[in-house]
């Protein structure tokens, strides 16, 4: 099987980094020059990786064509590129929905969405595909977990969570910060929080039957240093905005 990746940023390089340290079997990567850096880079690191010469050559040369351009680009370069029928098409750009895309391609080939997060480079994380697809799920389920909708506008909800990350971070660094700013070193604030929310998560995926109920009572007791966090945080709206900013992000998606 040969790959080719249209769009070569942040999150096809995390997924070509996933496949080449997994067992995925397949012959070569085509790779569009685009981003010229990061695709001489992949080329470096890994022998199985080709740069094509324009975005049309990862086409004629791939089975499979994984699109990782911001939706803008993508509604300029997709039409006007040749695609072969059977030819199978994982797309993981944002905000071109899937009959569009269908539409945009115009040839008979498999169309699947995909949210692959950058922990994929590490061969972790969810990866949520619509539609479901035996092919697709089992190629990601050996570079992370797989996970199947079969609503389109039900998937729009991970859409909407995943974007959260950098928020995710910020308040990781918010908490580092905090620790500097207080004279510990960078090093060690930065490894104890790293450290404290990978066990925490890891915690709640071991015991993943629990709801997330279970563990914000677990994690306090009446009066106690994590019932003044969680409660002060309440009071002060914190939940609630992070529900709304979802929604937002939801709004968004739901009008393209
Ligand atoms: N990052 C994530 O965690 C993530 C997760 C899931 C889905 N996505 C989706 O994946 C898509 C890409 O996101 P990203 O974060 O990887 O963005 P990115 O780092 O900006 O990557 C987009 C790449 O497209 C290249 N490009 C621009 N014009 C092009 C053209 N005409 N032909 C071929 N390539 C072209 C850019 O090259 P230049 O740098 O030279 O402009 C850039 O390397 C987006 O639709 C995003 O919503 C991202």
């Amino acid at each position: 099987m040969i790959l080719g990746f249209v769009g070569t940023g942040n999150i096809s390089s995390d997924v070509i980094t996933g496949i080449c340290n997994s067992k995925i079997k397949f012959n070569k990567i085509y790779v569009s020059p685009r981003n010229k850096h990061k695709a001489q880079k992949l080329k470096k690191n890994f022998k199985k990786v080709f740069i094509a010469r324009n975005n049309q050559d990862v086409i004629d040369k791939s089975d499979w064509i994984c699109l990782g351009v911001l939706p803008e680009v993508g509604e300029k370069i997709i039409p006007k590129l040749n695609f072969r029928t059977k030819q199978v098409v994982v797309s993981f750009i944002s905000t071109i929905n899937h009959s569009k895309l269908k539409k945009i391609i115009n040839k008979n080939v498999k169309i699947v969405r995909a949210i692959p997060m950058p922990p994929i480079a590490l061969g972790r994380g969810p990866i949520v595909i619509f539609p479901p697809d035996r092919q697709v799920k089992n190629f990601f389920n050996k570079i992370g977990t797989t996970i199947e909708i079969k609503s389109e506008k039900l998937s729009q909800n991970f859409w909407a969570t995943s974007g959260t990350m950098a928020a995710f971070y910020e308040l990781l660094k918010v908490l580092s910060d905090w620790l500097v700013k207080k004279g510990l070193k960078r090093n060690q604030a930065q490894q104890y929080i790293t450290s404290l929310y990978s066990a925490l998560a890891e915690l709640a995926v071991v015991s993943s039957k629990k709801d997330f109920n279970h563990f914000v009572a677990e994690s306090q007791t009446p009066g106690g240093l994590n019932w003044q966090g969680v409660n002060q945080l309440r009071k002060s709206g914190y939940y609630k905005s992070l529900e709304s900013t979802i929604n937002n992000i939801l709004k968004r998606l739901n009008k393209k």
